[in-house]
């Protein structure tokens, strides 16, 4: 055409075009090019908080790991809700940014979420594909290609991977590359066991002097140095727990004129701490209810779970045996024991040795307020009961681990509690007086409890007992 209609010839360059063109070359009819994988640096960490505190001894570990030798080394921290994993995870990744020439990959997989649901691998590996320069439409959308792309692409790259709030290690399996230049950082609340090269670290809570620290950064040395006690008193009331710290932190930053000493006193009422523990969008509540809600949807044994840990929360003790859970649930003890294995699992209560379990107290009063709100009158009675019942396995432990002690231990600690429980016991049934199958489930169970204990016909127990 150009030479029938101007009289000149196409140029080498046009030609090949033309020739292009009519053999549908890729090039020309899909994607644009994609620029060579190894330009892609990815930033995707969000940014360091900048009051962060201790962890020094974690920090050099997980570094100490994803140095070593480990074809393709995976770090998983695990801890409480609100423990700052997710805190030391985007630390760390900072930290050692210079060491990863890709850059590093950041998803937030909303395990961890009260409002959003738990992320998909596919969508994630779509998401990193993509931020690895793969165009939107070269994605594969089945799980098993996409995770072969993905391991392809990443491959010799350099690239450190944090996968923050797992739900599970099923999460995270497909999103594991498989090369010795790059690390993974994983966060979740569970322990995830079975993640092949994984090394396992334990977030726990802070010290108290970390504790007092991360208060001061947050709403001020001054203050804190102004009132020592009470700083201390109020990290004391949020457990040491980084999460409720930057919570009260944040509050007393945002009341200049308030003495921490205010807010010692709102917290000091355990029925209203938790309440006091929210600020904007930070909350303790929904970070317990969480795993709380995921337990009691659980099926009838997730329900057994739950029911344990209401009960667990009304002994108001800070450490429970699995004898008795069993006692409460009025369930063998292996039961009770794999429901408290379940529980920690869950990092509702945590394991001290074996057979005792420990609580934090914002988790118990979550606990409490859960059995407040769903057991009826005749259970709450019931659990009161359990409570003596849980005392009295107590004092058989102790009596067991001294057996000259024995008959005084069991005896002192018993009749402490029984006291206390036919006093709260009475209150009951005067305030279920209008309903009778209350009390009398009340009485009958009493009396079967209190015919346990050696000697509680004796005359000296007649005050406490013999209007029951
Ligand atoms: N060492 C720390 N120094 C300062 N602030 C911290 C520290 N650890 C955690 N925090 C803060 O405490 C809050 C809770 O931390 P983070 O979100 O990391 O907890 P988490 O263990 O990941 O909880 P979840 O199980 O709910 O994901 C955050 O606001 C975080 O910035
Ligand atoms: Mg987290």
């Amino acid at each position: 055409m150009l030479a029938d209609q101007l009289g000149i010839d196409p140029s080498p360059s046009l030609e090949a075009l033309y020739r292009d063109i009519l053999d549908h070359r890729p090039h020309l009819v899909g994607e644009p090019q994609r620029p060579p994988p190894a330009r892609i640096v990815v930033r995707g960490l969000p940014p360091t908080v900048d009051t962060f505190v201790g962890r020094r001894a974690e920090v050099d570990a997980v570094c100490g790991w994803l140095g070593g030798s480990a074809t393709s080394p995976v770090v998983a921290l695990h801890g409480p809700g609100g423990a700052g994993k997710s805190a030391l995870a985007v630390r760390i990744a900072h930290q050692l940014a210079d060491r990863y020439p890709g850059g590093t990959l950041y998803v937030d997989l909303q395990g961890a979420d009260a409002d959003l649901p738990p992320l998909r691998p596919i969508d994630v590996l779509g998401r990193f594909l993509r931020a690895l320069g793969v165009p939107g439409g070269a994605v594969p959308s089945d799980v098993g290609e996409a995770t072969v792309a993905y391991r392809s692409e990443i491959a010799g790259r350099g690239v450190l991977v944090v996968l923050d709030n797992a739900r599970d290690a099923a999460q995270v399996r497909a999103l594991l590359p498989a090369d010795g230049s790059c690390g993974v950082v994983v966060t979740s609340r569970r322990m995830l066991a079975t993640l092949p090269n994984g090394r396992h670290l334990a977030v726990g809570l802070l010290s108290p002097t970390e504790a007092v620290e991360l208060l001061a950064g947050e709403c001020g040395a001054d203050r804190v140095a102004a009132e020592p006690d009470a700083a201390e008193r109020l990290v004391e009331l949020c457990g040491m727990l980084p999460l409720a710290i930057r919570i009260v932190g944040a509050r007393l930053a945002s009341r200049p004129g308030w003495p921490v000493a205010r807010l010692v006193e709102r917290l000091a009422d355990p029925g209203l701490r938790l309440s006091e523990l929210e600020f904007d969008d930070l909350s303790v509540r929904p970070s317990i209810a969480l795993t709380y809600a995921a337990l009691s949807d659980g099926g009838a044994r997730g329900q057994l779970c739950a029911r344990a840990f209401r009960l667990i929360g009304g002994t108001r003790l800070p450490t429970v045996t699995a004898r008795a859970v069993a006692a409460l649930l009025g369930e063998p003890p292996a039961l009770a024991e794999s429901v408290l294995e379940r529980l920690a699992d869950e990092r509702l209560v945590e394991p001290r040795e074996p057979g005792v379990y420990g609580i934090h107290d914002l988790v118990r009063l979550y606990a409490v307020e859960r059995a407040e709100e769903s057991e009826d009158l005749p259970s709450r009675c019931e659990a009161l009961l359990s409570r003596a019942a849980v005392h009295l396995g107590l004092a058989d432990h102790a009596a067991a681990r001294d057996a000259d002690e024995a008959g005084t231990v069991a005896v002192r600690i018993g009749d402490r509690y029984l006291r206390a429980v036919a006093r709260q016991a009475q209150g009951r049934i005067a305030r279920a007086a209008g309903d009778r199958s209350a009390a009398s489930v009340l009485k009958a169970e009493a009396r079967e409890l209190l015919g346990s204990v050696p000697g509680y016909r004796e005359p000296q127990y007649a005050d406490y007992f013999g209007r029951l």
